[in-house]
């Protein structure tokens, strides 16, 4: 069972916008849509760019270096449903933002 942990206050992310964050060695991005959270590892499934850099849309990250596209509430590819980043749970507890890694 995975542990949830505190990566960073709700406040510290604007609505439409995500963050990275390391927690237990690896770079998490956490998106924000309208008061809900979603993780994701940070990792493109390309050729590694950082996808918690990358602009969202609805529910879509556009990586930032070659424009491949997620939905980060899957994970999934949106040009390819065999490729998917893996996800995280993530809670809200008061004001914190805790993700189970
Ligand atoms: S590294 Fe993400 S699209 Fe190429």
């Amino acid at each position: 069972m995975a542990d949830f942990v505190t990566l960073a206050k709700t406040g510290d992310i604007p609505d439409g916008q995500g963050r990275v964050f390391e927690a237990n060695g690896r770079q998490i991005a956490v998106f924000h849509l309208k008061g809900e959270y979603y993780a994701l590892d940070n990792i493109c499934a390309h050729r590694g760019g950082p996808l918690g850099e990358g602009s969202l849309s609805a529910t879509a990250v556009t990586c930032p270096w070659h424009g491949w596209t997620y939905d980060v509430t899957t994970g999934e590819c949106t040009f390819n449903p065999n490729i998917r980043i893996q996800t995280f749970p993530v809670r809200v507890e008061g004001e914190n933002l805790q993700v189970a890694l």
